[in-house]
């Protein structure tokens, strides 16, 4: 069974974010989040929200997992706002011997 790539897009006349998903076919199968990014200047306005929202409605019932840089801050907070947790990590992951953090979402099924 295949991977389906799915990218989402913001756009405001020009594009100033995107989000890409791999969505395995097998629901069984984590989805790996494996970009977000938004343009500099226009940060901090709520696009990255918007951009995981729409990501994560598309995950029902699913798991993501996704790594970040130790450092950065930014991602890590929007990441935890969402209800990612840390699960583990890569150690000297990155280039210059800096960590990955795996962090992991799953729908609430309450
Ligand atoms: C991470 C990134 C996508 C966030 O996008 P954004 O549009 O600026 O995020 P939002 O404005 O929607 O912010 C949502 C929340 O994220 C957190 N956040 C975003 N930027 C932050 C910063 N500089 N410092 C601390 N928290 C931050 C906050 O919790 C924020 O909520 P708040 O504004 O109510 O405090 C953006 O900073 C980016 O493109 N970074 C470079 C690419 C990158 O590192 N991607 C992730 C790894 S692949």
């Amino acid at each position: 069974m295949g991977n389906d790539r799915v990218v989402l897009v913001a756009n405001e006349g020009e594009v100033v974010g995107y989000v890409v998903l791999l969505v395995p076919a097998a629901l069984e199968d984590p989805v790996d989040l494996l970009r977000i990014a938004v343009a500099p200047a226009e940060r901090r306005t709520g696009i990255g929200r918007q951009l995981m929202s729409a990501a994560l409605q598309r995950c029902t019932g699913r798991t993501i997992l996704l790594e970040v840089a130790e450092s950065n801050e930014s991602a890590k907070a929007l990441y935890r706002g969402f209800g990612f947790t840390e699960i583990s990590r890569r150690r000297g992951y990155y280039a210059g011997g800096e960590d990955a953090v795996i962090m992991r979402w799953q729908e609430d099924h309450d």
